[in-house]
């Protein structure tokens, strides 16, 4: 590296020059992930687009197995685009942020009917599409079409935070990091698909927030932080407020013939759509618990188990209530009986909990 690297000021021909050291990296280390581009074939945009949207806010390990069942569901756009929007909502469940699962479904549609199965190669067409955003417009327009859109996730403003020694904290200084990582996007259409995924696998492994192995970093040559022996303080972010904790009940309803009552979640709101047991509110201590109305004539017993449960935005404790249906019920159409017996995978990890706890005791 030129010697202007040890100054503050990084010039652009220097961020080509460990742009290149990146890939390096990567054509050694990088891992083979299914989504990724092989012996120099292009990747296949439905496949960047649903590990892209699997992979928000879930580890790539965790991503894995559903991506696959995904794949071998339905192996093209317009095979998920067909699907019963049931079924989509079923294989998702356990994976999280279920508004994921709706968006996908319906991008899968506009895909399969409007754009006869391609996605569209612009960062700005992909944005227009349901679920795509920002970030994920960047990540498939780089990976899938090679067009040089800057891709920011959490590992990659990390490593930026740290090469330029960014001080601003995270979340409001997004744009001046989004400006610092473009340094290396804006412009380059050879391999930014690459140069991207490489920066995630450095994330991962390298440039991890405690406990960094700035020593094997391909980016070690020009790092501000590392100079400066600041790069575990980066990057800085403003404390989130506390996340509330909050309480309800679940319940379990059998009726004569041992099917179990299960509910659909209204259509906006946490966990929508989704399949789950019927609960009460939720709120903080001291709230009181509305249980659903048409429950109210039920004699629950207590069933002396609890589950806990972290959402994004608070923390959730749930008390299980178990019941024998010995009074007619007037249910609305959301409410449904089932057999219990192959419901335990089409349940949201929330209520996935309750259930195998109750299932330990049902005959
Ligand atoms: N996380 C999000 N997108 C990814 C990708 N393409 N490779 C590895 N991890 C990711």
């Amino acid at each position: 590296m030129t010697s202007s690297s040890k100054t503050n000021k990084i010039t652009q021909k220097e961020i080509g020059e460990y742009r290149g050291q990146v890939l390096v990296w990567y054509d050694k280390h990088g891992r083979q992930l299914p989504w990724r581009n092989q012996n120099g074939e292009a990747a296949n945009p439905y496949h960047v687009w649903l590990c892209e949207i699997m992979c928000q806010q879930t580890t790539v390990q965790a991503v894995m197995p559903y991506y696959t069942k995904f794949l071998s569901t339905w192996p093209t756009v317009h095979d998920l685009a067909n699907a019963d929007n049931d079924d989509v909502m079923a294989a998702w469940a356990g994976l999280g942020y279920y508004a994921r699962a709706r968006n996908l479904h319906k991008c899968a549609k506009v895909v399969s009917q409007d754009f006869n199965g391609k996605f569209p190669p612009s960062q700005d067409a992909l944005k227009e599409l349901p679920g795509i955003g920002d970030y994920t417009s960047a990540a498939i327009a780089a990976i899938a079409f090679n067009q040089p859109a800057t891709v920011m996730d959490g590992n990659i403003e990390r490593i930026m935070s740290r090469f330029f020694a960014i001080k601003d904290a995270l979340p409001k200084a997004k744009p001046i990091f989004k400006d610092y990582t473009a340094r290396f996007f804006d412009g380059y259409t050879e391999r930014p698909g690459d140069f991207a995924q490489a920066l995630m696998d450095i994330g991962s492994s390298i440039c991890t927030p405690k406990n960094s192995k700035c020593m094997i970093c391909p980016l070690l040559g020009g790092c501000k932080a590392y100079q400066q022996n600041i790069q575990e303080t980066l990057p800085i972010k403003t404390k989130k407020k506390p996340r509330p904790h909050k309480f309800g009940e679940v319940y379990w309803i059998e009726n004569e013939h041992g099917d179990v009552l299960f509910h659909r979640r209204p259509e906006n709101g946490l966990l929508a759509g989704m399949i789950a047991l019927p609960t009460s509110s939720w709120g903080i201590k001291g709230h009181n618990t509305q249980m659903p109305k048409s429950l109210e004539n039920i004699d629950f017993q207590d069933y002396n188990e609890s589950v806990d449960h972290v959402f994004t935005h608070f923390d959730l404790t749930l008390s299980l209530k178990k019941s024998i249906k010995n009074n007619a019920l007037f249910l609305d159409e959301n409410f449904f009986w089932k057999s219990p017996n192959d419901m335990a995978d089409k349940l949201p990890t929330v209520f996935k909990k309750p259930f195998v706890q109750f299932m330990i005791n049902y005959k």
